[in-house]
This record gives C-alpha cells, structure tokens and sequence, in this order.
C-alpha cells in the first residue's frame, strides 16, 4: 500500500542471478546488481562493487533516498547458496480442478474427465467455492516460484473474471481462458455455441477493458477438440485473429482420444489439422501434451510456431504417454513446462522438471541417451522454453536489460528444508579453515552447479524464499 504520488523508486537487487539463456546453459553472474524500474530492468553490473553507486551511476539525477537495495545474501558467505532464479512458467494449469489434486485412481484420461473433473469443474460456479480456490491455487503457485501461469478457468464465465480479478489483486501475471465446450458434454456440463463464443468475448472485454492490468491477459480456451464443434473453432478463431490473443487447448494426450478425434473429425488428416483447419494454430497457441504426435503433425505444429506445453507428472498419472521433448526440440519446437493441476499432482514447476527429467531417462532406457535432458535444460523449459511458448521471450525468462523483474529469490541452506548442505561441503574462509585444521580431511566441496543441482532434485516452496513480478513483491517467507 505504497503511496501512489511519491516518485517511482528504483530498486537495486544484489546477489548471484542464475539464469539460462540457451537450452544447455547455466549461467552464473555473482556480486551482481540489478537495477529495475517500473517493473523492467534498466542496467545489469557484474561484479558490482557498490550496488548503490550503481544506480547513481545509471542516474546522475537520483539521491540514495530514490533507491531501495534488496541483498538476499543475508548469512551466505560462500556467495553460493542463495541466488535469484527467473520466476517460473507455468503454462497450463486448471486452476479450477486444484480440489481434486491427488484424487485420480487409477484412470485415463477420458474416464478421469467424465468421472472426477467435469463436476468438480461444474462445482465451481458457486462463487464462494470457486473464490476460496482460486486464492489457494494463485498463493500455492506463487510460493511454488511460478511468476507467471496460464490458467483454465471452467465453462462459467462470471467465475473467470472473479478469478482474472482475484489474480489481479495478488500480483500473478496470468492468462486467464473461460473454458469453451459445445459438444460431447455431460448435459449438467456443457454450453451452446452462441453462449461460448458471447461469454468468451464478454471475458475479454472485462480483462482488456475492464480491469486493463498489463499482468492479466486474456487466452481463447477451446478446452480440447471432442469437446468443440466445427462452428465454435470457426468463430474462436476470427475473434482470435480480429483480437490478437492467444489461444489454449489440448493435443494429442492419449490414444483413445486421438482415435476418437479421428472419427469426430474424418474430413481432417490427423488430431493437429482439425486445429489448423478450424484456424486454431497461430504462434500464440499453446498445445498441452503432444505426446502422439506423428512426424507430420509435428512439422505443422512448428511452421504454425505453436509452443508445446509438456505436462510429464500429468502424463505419468494419468498413464497417457511419454512426451518425446528431444524430438520436439530437435526440430525447433517451443516447448515448456505445464503442472496440469489436477491431473498433474502438484502446483510445483520445479516439480514437473523433475518429473521431465525421469520421463526423459525412460525414454533413453527405450531409445539412446540423446532423449536425457539435463538439469539446465529443464530448468531452461521451465523459466526460458515457457517464456518462447507464451510468445514472451522478449520480456521473460531470463535476466536481460529490457525484460521484466520476474524472479524468485532462491536459498538452499533453510534449516529443515529438503535440500542438505553439510558445512564442510560449502568453500569456507581461510580463518574457518585454520580452526578446522585437521578435521575434515579437505572433504569435495561443491560447485555452483553441485548446488543447483540439489535445489532441482531436493528443492520446494521452503526454498523459494521471495518472489516478484514485474518487481513487486508478491510473496515471501
Ligand atoms: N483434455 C480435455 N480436457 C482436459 C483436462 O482438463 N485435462 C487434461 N489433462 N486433458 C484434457
Ligand atoms: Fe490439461
């Protein structure tokens, strides 16, 4: 509750940012400042000796009182086990579907939507419900680290803007989709094409001329192609293209739907060209899953610069599949990485990467050991390949001059956490050194990796000490 009036200040932040520009790379910037204004980034000092000379350096015309410094390092010698991390991106979560997290037996996917999620999802048109959910799932994905989400509401459309609202007020930066289903529907649960296409544009509208938050945006959400006829894809799509937004659904998850999609849609080659047909595919869509692709859809999917959103921990639960990530990758593929909350378990990006991570050595156990991703490259799908799938790698993802302050302040020795660092594996000074002569036997210390490393395995919400979006504190410890 900052008063209004008073003159923007600049923040400077002071610390070790890891970040990952390039798939594979991990890289470390110690003793750095970096200094945001209005929520952006104006000037990044390696090796910064004063962080407040900094910020008069970048602006001769501020005073030290303009200037707010913020140094995690608190008790952290080494410099090593606390740094700022890029917020996650989640890019897909049914927000409405959190109460059922953990509850999905031993379904599939069709039977798990007709048994547990449709009425769970039809449950929340009762605002008081759907309001204590949404304020769980935006604080749980903010303590989890995810700056940024895109979320499915449910079919109701009055709840969608409460939960645009509600994101709004707790600071997420989110893309907000009203669930579109007119077809293949339980009856308690389904709505005419009229009523989508109208309830659709009256979301939008309230988003972009309504509340006109630049953190809350708008997303089309055909929630997966059984569940949409030929005439509402048709209509999605020119408000889509007359509106410029992006767009949200479901592709090639299980083999029962694709085959089911195939005799729904028998004028179209495959699952991905009843999307391309109906105008679905722009370089603003985000597909969860793709696990079944064949190579054709695959090359569709990447001249139409779709982005995939890989869902592993969804994909294990729910038996649908591998998602081959190498494959997508190796062709040029935007792919990130979803929690699909509920059939995925968790709220956590960290998470699913490590969930990414195991299915990636299933595979390899299958194929070669070029299907393994590594610890940066999923920490890559999770901050820098969510930002390309979003059509947002210009202003997320990583820490650049330009991009927003979208970041997660990240210390691996909370006492109690999941994440052990013994004393004697941390460098230590040479006066600590003398007084241990003898003792430890030069025992292998870790390397800035090493602690990354058991971050991603170890790590969760204990870890993730603050967070930011577009520099505002929106959670901490
Ligand atoms: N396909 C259609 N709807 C859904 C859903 O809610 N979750 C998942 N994982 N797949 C879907
Ligand atoms: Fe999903």
């Amino acid at each position: 509750n900052q008063a209004k009036n008073k003159q923007p200040q600049l923040l400077v932040f002071f610390g070790t940012f890891v970040d990952t520009p390039k798939l594979g790379e991990l890289r470390i910037r110690e003793r750095t400042s970096i200094g945001v204004l209005d929520g952006i980034i104006k000037f990044i000092n390696v090796n910064s000796l004063d962080p407040l000379k900094d910020c008069l350096d970048y602006d001769a015309g501020l005073s030290p009182e303009d200037v707010t410094v913020i140094n995690i390092m608190g008790e952290d010698k080494t410099g090593l086990s606390s740094f700022y991390f890029p917020g996650f991106i989640d890019t897909h979560n049914h927000v409405s579907q959190y109460p059922n997290v953990g509850i999905f037996g031993n379904s599939t996917l069709l039977d798990w939507l007709e048994k547990y999620t449709f009425p769970i999802e039809a449950a929340l048109a009762n605002e008081d419900i759907a309001r204590e959910v949404y304020d769980a799932v935006i604080c749980k994905t903010l303590s989890n680290g995810s700056t940024t989400v895109a979320y499915y509401n449910t079919i109701d459309f009055k709840s969608t803007k409460l939960l645009a609202q509600i994101s709004s007020v707790l600071g997420q930066r989110v893309f907000v989709g009203k669930v579109c289903m007119d077809a293949n529907g339980p009856a308690y649960y389904i709505e005419d094409t009229k009523t989508s296409l109208e309830s659709t544009v009256e979301v939008v509208k309230y988003i972009r001329e309504t509340l006109c938050d630049s953190l809350v945006n708008p997303i089309v959400t055909p929630r997966f192609a059984p569940s949409c006829s030929r005439e509402l894809m048709q209509k999605l799509s020119k408000l889509v293209k007359e509106e410029d937004i992006h767009v949200q659904t479901h592709l090639s998850e299980n083999k029962k739907e694709v085959q089911w999609v195939q005799e729904l849609f028998p004028e179209c080659a495959n699952y991905t060209d009843v999307y391309d047909k109906y105008g679905l595919l722009t370089e603003k869509t985000i597909l969860a899953h793709c696990i079944h692709l064949t190579d054709a859809e695959a090359q569709v999917v990447k001249q139409r610069r779709c982005g995939v959103s890989h869902c592993p921990i969804s994909n294990s639960s729910l038996t649908s599949g591998e998602c081959r990530v190498r494959w997508l990758l190796d062709q040029g593929i935007k792919v990130g990485l979803g929690t699909d909350v509920s059939a995925g378990h968790s709220c956590s990006i960290l998470a699913s990467g490590r969930q990414a991570f195991t299915v990636s050595r299933h595979l390899a156990m299958k194929e070669t050991d070029h299907a393994k991703l590594s610890v940066p490259e999923c920490l890559y799908l999770a901050t820098m390949g969510g930002a390309q799938v979003l059509h947002k790698e210009d202003s997320l993802g990583t820490f650049e001059v330009g991009k927003q302050f979208d970041v997660q302040a990240i210390d691996t020795n909370v006492p109690g956490s999941n994440v052990h660092l013994f004393r004697w594996q941390l460098p230590r000074q040479e006066k600590e050194k003398e007084q241990e002569k003898g003792l430890y036997k030069n025992p292998p210390l870790l390397t800035k990796e090493d602690i990354i490393a058991k971050w991603f395995f170890n790590g969760d919400d204990r870890n993730t000490t603050k967070v930011w979006v577009a520099g505002r504190l929106v959670h901490q410890i």
